[in-house]
């Protein structure tokens, strides 16, 4: 088969494809889906609960916790657009296929091509999310979820992946990400980047990284686009679920956990745990409110101005 989607698929990447990070050419602009006049129409009026507009600090400083959340406001598409271009922010569009027709068909494509690429993977819970960020912006050192890709389509940014095991990715900090008790942010060191995996991504490549990987981006000097793409396996639920039992275990109970194994009596078991506890809602009572503090304001410094916070 001819990829559509991932146009520079290889043999070699089927037997990397989610074992270590893979960097792929693929042809997702030519779906016209991400011109500017596409994304100004589909920024304006967006569901407000699906999406995060975030103000960060330059370069080399802050954290995960020093992300500063705000509002589109009323503000047009195009004259956001024209904003994040002049400002220090990130727009992360979740959900999109839910919002727009063409996006859910361009997803439906992408995980039906790389079921045909990557046989043997079934995936699942399909999520189609679009980036957009300013000159100079940064995504600071975190650790997600579900199987990740990134597929980027202008401008140009430093991608940092590290490697998914300690002292990368201590096993009690991505329990607390999945218990909901933080929300992405595991603690960084500068020396991991001797260890990391570096991309300058261009415009036309894609990232796939092995589960749970964490990674940082730094933006060039120009508004960069990008897409995610997420998805579940059972090995990526399995995973979750233990860590889920072995979270409550170690930050509810104060008990030190095994090592996460997925097989077994000793999986079955805390995957039965965890999908009670779940399922009671025992733990919800942790997931942090959105705090708003400020709203887009086109032509103030930097681009934004303060409002009374406000809790989505
Ligand atoms: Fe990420």
């Amino acid at each position: 088969m001819t990829p559509r989607y991932l146009t520079g698929f290889r043999d070699e990447h089927r037997a990397l494809w989610g074992k270590h990070p893979v960097r792929i050419q693929h042809g997702l602009a030519e779906t016209g889906l991400f011109t500017d006049e596409a994304l100004a129409r589909l920024i304006q009026d967006y569901p407000r609960q699906n999406y995060d507009l975030l103000y960060m600090a330059k370069q080399g400083t802050g954290n995960l916790a020093s992300w500063r959340e705000g509002d589109l406001g009323k503000v047009k598409g195009d004259v956001a657009l024209a904003a994040i271009q002049a400002g220090r922010m990130w727009l992360n569009l979740r959900r999109v296929h839910e919002a727009s027709a063409p996006h859910a068909r361009l997803l439906e494509g992408i995980f039906g091509e790389l079921a045909a690429l990557v046989p043997g993977q079934r995936t699942y819970k399909h999520n189609l999310g679009i980036l957009i960020s300013s000159p100079g912006a940064q995504v600071y050192y975190h650790s997600d979820l579900p199987g990740q890709s990134l597929w980027h389509l202008r401008g140009n940014k430093r991608v940092y992946v590290y490697p998914n095991v300690a002292p990368f990715l201590p096993e009690d900090q991505i329990e607390k990400i999945v218990l909901n008790l933080t929300e992405a942010e595991i603690d960084y060191q500068p020396w991991f980047d001797e260890h990391a995996r570096v991309y300058d991504l261009q415009p036309g490549e894609m990232l796939h990284w092995p589960l749970n990987a964490p990674h940082r981006v730094e933006n060039g000097d120009m508004v960069n686009v990008s897409v995610t793409t997420e998805h579940w396996t059972h090995e990526i639920r399995n995973a979750y679920a233990v860590r889920y039992a072995n979270g409550l275990m170690r930050h509810q109970l104060g008990l030190k956990p095994p090592p996460p194994r997925l097989r077994g009596p000793s999986f079955w078991a805390r995957a039965a745990v965890a999908a009670g506890v779940k399922r009671s809602g025992l733990m919800n009572r942790h997931k942090a409110p959105k705090r708003i503090e400020w709203e887009l304001a086109p032509g103030a410094p930097g681009q934004l101005r303060e409002v009374e916070p406000w809790v989505l």
